[in-house]
């Protein structure tokens, strides 16, 4: 059970993790370094990351963002730090995986700062000196929510918002999954992208122990997104994307600090 949250109303199992947290960090680091050099052809325009999951992302960021702070964490390969900047924000973007790093500053070509860091452990971000803070799809990498999501918190100024996109909770299971819907699991699933496979182990958990983490770290859903396909991204994605009609696959949270 989470440490913060004694007595909860119901314990929650969690599937034992076949790996201990700094091997499964340095895992997701080689294998993000291996995907940087193609995260960017592969994701940008791809079906689930380019038409499923970033629009929805961009959709509910505040604007206007000139003259404003913001921090992508887990930026991967920059497309959030470069769309932010083109919206006139200052960057800050961090990433575990070097790779993807070098692969964001030269995407960004000079502009933000970009820097490798890990979500374990607290920011290096001056208290309140953020506006707005993206996390897409990052979060889940993490078993534990109570360092990043208060180092985010602590890193806003007052009215600051932070977007985050996970995997939705209630996805079609995984083919190696072995808990049930209540259970913390590490889970794993195979990608190839342009050649290069990869597997990949990130955290599920039930819808309340997000919602938990949130509140623990005095953050407030403002909005909630279950991003669907636009007729557009089905008639060029049919295949991939036409399974997901009516199908749950990312949430995007928009949250604030709590008053
Ligand atoms: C699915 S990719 C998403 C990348 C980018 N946000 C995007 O949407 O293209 C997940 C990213 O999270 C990063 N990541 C995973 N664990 C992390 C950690 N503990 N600290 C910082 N970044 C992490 C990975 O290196 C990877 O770049």
């Amino acid at each position: 059970m989470h440490a913060g949250r004694a007595g909860r109303r119901d314990p929650t199992l969690e599937i034992e993790s076949p790996v201990d947290p700094a091997s499964h960090r340095r895992q997701t680091r080689e294998a993000y370094d291996r995907l940087a050099a193609v995260w960017s052809a592969t994701t940008d325009t791809g079906p689930f990351n380019g038409f499923l999951e970033r629009p929805v992302v961009r959709a509910l960021v505040p604007r206007p963002l000139a003259g404003l702070t913001v921090l992508d964490a887990g930026c991967g390969s920059g497309a959030q730090c470069e769309w932010l900047l083109d919206q006139g924000a200052d960057v800050v973007g961090i990433d575990l995986s070097p790779a993807m790093v070098e692969e964001s500053r030269r995407r960004c070509a000079g502009r933000g700062r970009l820097l490798v860091a890990d979500l374990a452990h607290p920011l290096p971000l001056e208290p309140r000196s953020v506006d707005g803070i993206t996390c897409s799809l990052a979060l889940h990498y993490l078993r534990d929510w109570d360092v990043p999501l208060r180092s985010f918190a602590s890193s806003l100024r007052p009215g600051g918002w932070i977007v985050i996109s996970l995997d939705h909770p209630f996805a079609p299971r995984l083919a190696h999954q072995r808990g049930g819907y209540l259970d913390i699991e590490l889970v794993s699933d195979t990608w190839t992208k342009a050649g290069v496979e990869v597997t990949q182990r990130f955290w599920r958990r039930p819808l309340a122990e997000t919602m938990d983490a949130f509140a623990d770290a005095g953050l407030v859903i403002e909005r909630v997104a279950e991003p669907r396909p636009s007729s557009e991204a089905l008639a060029r994605f049919p295949l991939e994307l036409g399974p997901l009609v009516g199908s749950p696959s990312f949430i995007v949270y928009r949250l604030r600090l709590a008053a």
